[in-house]
């Protein structure tokens, strides 16, 4: 039997409302989830949040709230965002479960018994909001070479993880799997980092210093070091250490998809955690670009933070999802502006794809009573779907690849031809000579077809859209596609009738 397929999003830290950044990357793995699932297979779809550390530590003082009470009233934010956005996710998991935090805590004792794990005193110089240590040479005119901002001299005695001694196998296994960190730009980057040595991971702080967070097995006086803490969800997520054979099942991920800023933990850290806990790799560690505003990255420390909420609001969840797949491609940066999206929505929302409904439903109101007609089914299928195939395996096939954006281009370039279709054949000329009624209901039937399966191919892209138009032709909302002939069969029926509804993508004049 085929394991599941299993992807995870990073978990998000509490310290602050999710923006447009952390919408990305959850509505991406969400489409990924969704496509899999249409393809009829079994989906583990994880995400959640990162509740320990500093930074969340200090986000609750701020607020005068204990840790707990803080995260507590910040997750339905994350919660509540993911529902309106439509994400189905299987599994959302807090580091403060209680079930996440004995998986810490056996992983740590049974690194410490093979060996990995040794304290030592550790001296450098600490940045907060960053939580990282940095040596005296890393730092830039005495300040965080990552944010610029002050830091504070430390010298503490804490336990480390023996990172150093799998470097060498970390590059060979790199250099011999070419899809595991992807795309290839952040490959090199990895192996360019690792032509450096590598330094021993330090991971707790002492409890005098940071009071949030998961107790070090059998030590009062240190806390686990938050990263190692949140790496270890996509593990405890699926049972590690407590239910085996739920583990077997899942792992390993698929894909953990991420943003470029975390590259360093997930495709350094994370494997080598990995390999000393002696569990096989992930198959991918997939890393997006960012969204940025005004050439900057869009978050919460600048100030320019995008607001998903006020988003889908104005435009819809279905036309915040387009815009995210369609803008940039996987892996590289995007500029976002309102403006864009809004260019987005009219052009290819409302115009093309909403056109091209408003256009056949009233067309078939028009000149057949708003059914679906009666003509030649065969002769169609045989004409057409050789080109229907085409474009499912040219969507599967962007979609394998982890290419959002290709596979909903290749739909919208469907779209456009059948939009360009409508005007090459003229339907409302055939209308008026009685002698081409079978060839104006072939034609519509051919748009309706096309259509119909345009909707199927979009449901993982476009859930809301897909389903609509779907429900107003009286089909199922609800498909899986296993193979070509399953997409390649006539989904319409001959006197089914055809509701036009109300505009699919209302012009934004009308909206406002
Ligand atoms: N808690 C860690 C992840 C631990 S995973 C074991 C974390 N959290 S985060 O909330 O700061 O960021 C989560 C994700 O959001 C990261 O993948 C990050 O890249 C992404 N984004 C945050 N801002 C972003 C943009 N402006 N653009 C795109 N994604 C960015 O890091």
């Amino acid at each position: 039997m085929k394991k599941p397929y299993y992807i995870t999003t990073p978990i998000y830290y509490v310290n602050a409302s999710p923006h447009i950044g952390h919408a990305y990357t959850t509505v991406l793995c969400d489409t990924f989830a969704r496509f899999h699932r249409f393809m009829g297979e079994e989906t583990f779809y994880l995400t959640g949040t990162d509740e320990h550390g500093a930074k969340v530590e200090k986000a609750a003082r701020e607020q005068g709230k204990d840790p707990k009470t803080y995260v507590d009233g910040i997750v339905p934010r994350f919660k509540d965002l993911w529902k309106l956005l439509g994400i189905e996710y299987d599994y959302f998991i807090r580091t403060t479960d209680e079930n996440h935090q004995r998986t810490v805590q056996n992983i740590l004792r049974d690194l410490e018994a093979k060996g990995d794990i040794y304290t030592s005193k550790y001296k450098g110089w600490y940045c907060v909001p960053c939580e990282s240590f940095w040596t005296k040479l890393q730092l830039v005119d005495g300040k965080c070479p990552d944010c610029h901002r002050e830091v504070q001299e430390l010298e503490e005695e804490n336990y480390f993880f023996k990172m150093a001694k799998y470097q060498t196998w970390l590059m060979d296994y790199i250099e011999n799997h070419p899809g595991f960190v992807r795309p290839e730009i952040r490959r090199n980057e990895i192996l360019g980092f690792l032509k450096e040595p590598l330094e021993d991971l330090c991971i707790t702080r002492p409890r005098t210093r940071l009071g949030w967070g998961i107790d070090y097995p059998n030590s009062k006086d240190h806390v686990i070091y938050v990263w190692f803490d949140a790496l270890i969800n996509y593990v405890s997520a699926i049972g590690y250490t407590i239910d085996d054979k739920k583990f077997n099942r899942y792992w390993p991920v698929d894909a953990h998809m991420i943003g470029k800023d975390i590259l360093r933990q997930h495709a350094v850290y994370w494997p080598i955690m990995l390999k000393a806990m002696g569990v096989e790799m992930p198959k991918m560690v997939l890393a997006h670009g960012w969204w940025t505003m005004g050439g900057a990255k869009v978050s919460k420390s600048r100030g320019n933070t995008v607001d998903p909420v006020e988003l889908v609001k104005k435009y819809g969840i279905d036309a915040f999802r387009y815009f995210l797949l369609r803008e940039v491609t996987l892996g590289l940066d995007g500029a976002f502006s309102e403006d864009l999206l809004a260019e987005r929505y009219t052009s290819d929302l409302a115009n093309d794809l909403g056109n091209l409904w408003f256009r056949l439903a009233s067309m078939l109101g028009k000149y057949f009573e708003g059914k679906i007609p009666a003509c030649a089914g065969d002769a169609l299928l045989s004409s057409e779907k050789p080109n229907l195939v085409n474009l499912y395996h040219n969507v599967e096939s962007a979609m394998l690849d982890y290419d959002p954006r290709s596979a909903v281009s290749y739909i919208w370039a469907a779209i456009t031809r059948l939009n360009g279709a409508i005007e090459y054949n003229k339907p409302w000329v055939l209308a008026k000579d009685p002698a081409k009624r079978e060839e104006l209901a072939r034609f519509l039937v051919m748009l309706g077809e096309w259509l119909a399966h345009t909707a199927v191919l979009l449901l993982p892209f476009l859930p809301h859209t897909a389903q609509q138009i779907l429900e107003r032709f009286k089909l199922k909302t609800d498909w899986t596609i296993e193979n070509e002939d399953d997409f390649g069969a006539l989904f319409l029926k001959a006197g089914t009738p055809v509701e036009r509804g109300d505009a699919l993508f209302p012009r934004l004049e009308e909206m406002k």
